[in-house]
């Protein structure tokens, strides 16, 4: 059965444009309930240990340092079939080919600088909730 939550983060580039406030009002409009959030800033460190899955790649280096380049909001949300919409909602990993009305397409800037991060998984959900946020945290 498809999971209840997903985890989110508003990336560096959109808290920094100020884009914030807009980004969780249309999470909200869209249906989801926020459960958890923080505002952070990352070391480059901690970015690897989130986006582990991508060592080695090519892209690891600028996605990590992008990512501890300044804030970020951090968020756990809930909805029916939360992953699958949520990753519908964002758009495509790329902005220029994100769909109309998308997160990505409104608010992202290029592939790098795509506004906003969205779990892929329930499994993935569950790990990037519990790298941010304690049990005591979500309830
Ligand atoms: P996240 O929600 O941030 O995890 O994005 P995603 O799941 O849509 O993409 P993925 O996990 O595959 O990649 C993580 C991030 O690395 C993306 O959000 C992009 O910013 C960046 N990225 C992915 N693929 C490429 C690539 O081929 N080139 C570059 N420069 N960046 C990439
Ligand atoms: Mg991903």
């Amino acid at each position: 059965m498809a999971g209840k939550i997903t985890f989110t983060m508003i990336k560096p580039s959109a808290f920094e444009s100020g884009f914030t406030g807009k980004i969780l009002a249309k999470i909200e409009d869209g249906g989801y309930r926020i459960i958890a959030m923080k505002k952070v800033r990352l070391s480059k460190e901690l970015a690897g240990h989130f986006y582990e899955m991508h060592t080695g790649k090519p892209f690891f280096e600028d996605l990590t340092t992008f990512m501890s380049s300044g804030s970020i909001v951090a968020a756990i949300l809930e909805k029916e079939n939360a992953v699958e919409d949520f990753r519908q909602f964002i758009g495509a990993t790329d902005p220029a080919k994100a769909e109309d009305n998308t997160i990505r397409k409104l608010y992202g800037k290029s592939l790098s600088e795509n506004a906003i991060h969205g779990s892929d998984s329930d499994e993935s959900a569950e790990r990037e909730s519990g790298f941010f946020f304690s049990f005591i945290e979500r309830t």
